[in-house]
């Protein structure tokens, strides 16, 4: 396990992924009833990115960086939890800092300094179970959940040649296990080639209600670059496509440096 995620806190990838994941809280949070949130692949929760590995690579200055501060109403609501939160909140911070009383989080990290992080991070806390375990395997043993309601978010770190095959089997898998639940998978957009085969993969598996939400930084001509990201959604929360086709081309005037190719773009991959 080489990725340590203190190295990218705070990028344009992080951002676009937790102002997603804070909208589907929010949308979640719309009904009275319990939701539980799977985070499968879940960091240690919080990065200094002033000191340390953040600091060192200096990502964050294109992503957060640029974004605080802003006064843009669609963003609004990720930066200021953001802000409320002090140092840059991983998922896990996020995802806390929006449960209701009633509300649960079940974090899995595999990397054990990480995990162990994770449960310094919330000892005590009882609506949050932290585990070094697995997340492939994890999800098969935690879904559903006994609320019936609720988010799997899954971040892995794409170092695997197969990850993309993982994502999609994972959440093929996720979907027969926990038929009402929300999945949420971020994926990097380094070629359009991978993309496409995630795409093809839920299509190909049936899946019903499915829709990617990504955003360009330039066309994906160079694999070796990081050259945009996306999330893929299964059971997306009423209003997700209308809320992403306002809020990502706000990110994007944020994050962009208006290279051939930036853009954004909301697809609906399956109906209902
Ligand atoms: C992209 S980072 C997660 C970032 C986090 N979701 C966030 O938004 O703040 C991916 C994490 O997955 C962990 N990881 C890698 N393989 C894993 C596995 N099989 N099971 C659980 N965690 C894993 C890595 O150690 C890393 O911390």
């Amino acid at each position: 396990m080489n990725y340590r995620h203190a190295f990218h806190a705070g990028n344009f990838a992080d951002c676009m992924k937790h102002a997603v994941l804070v909208w589907l809280l929010r949308a979640l949070a719309r009904k009275d009833k319990a939701f539980a949130v799977l985070d499968s692949h879940a960091g240690i929760g919080r990065y200094d990115l002033s000191a340390g590995p953040a600091e060192r690579t200096g990502e964050w200055r294109a992503g957060i960086g640029r974004l605080r501060g802003g006064a843009a109403p669609e963003l609004a609501d990720y930066l200021g939890v953001v802000e409320r939160l002090g140092l840059y909140p991983g998922s896990p911070a996020i995802v806390r800092a929006l449960l209701r009383p009633g509300d649960r989080l079940v974090c899995c990290e595999l990397h054990p300094e990480d995990a162990m992080a994770l449960k310094r991070a919330f000892r005590g806390d009882p609506q949050v179970a932290v585990h070094q375990r697995d997340a492939w395997e994890a999800m098969g043993a935690l879904l559903p959940f006994p609320e019936r309601r609720g988010l799997v978010l899954i971040d892995p770190p794409y170092e695997a040649v197969d990850e993309f095959d993982r994502v999609a089997a994972a959440l093929v898998a996720a979907h027969r296990r926990f038929p009402g639940g929300v999945l949420a998978a971020w994926y990097p957009i380094k070629a359009r080639a991978a993309v496409r085969g995630l795409h093809d993969a839920l299509r190909a598996a049936g899946v019903r209600d499915v829709v990617a939400a990504e955003i360009f930084l330039r066309e994906p001509l160079d694999a070796s670059r990081l050259n945009g990201c996306g999330m893929l959604l299964v059971n997306p929360p009423f209003g997700f496509e209308a809320a992403m086709a306002e809020m990502l081309p706000v990110l994007l005037d944020g994050l962009g440096d208006g290279e051939r190719g930036e853009g954004t773009a909301v697809l609906r991959l399956a109906d209902e």
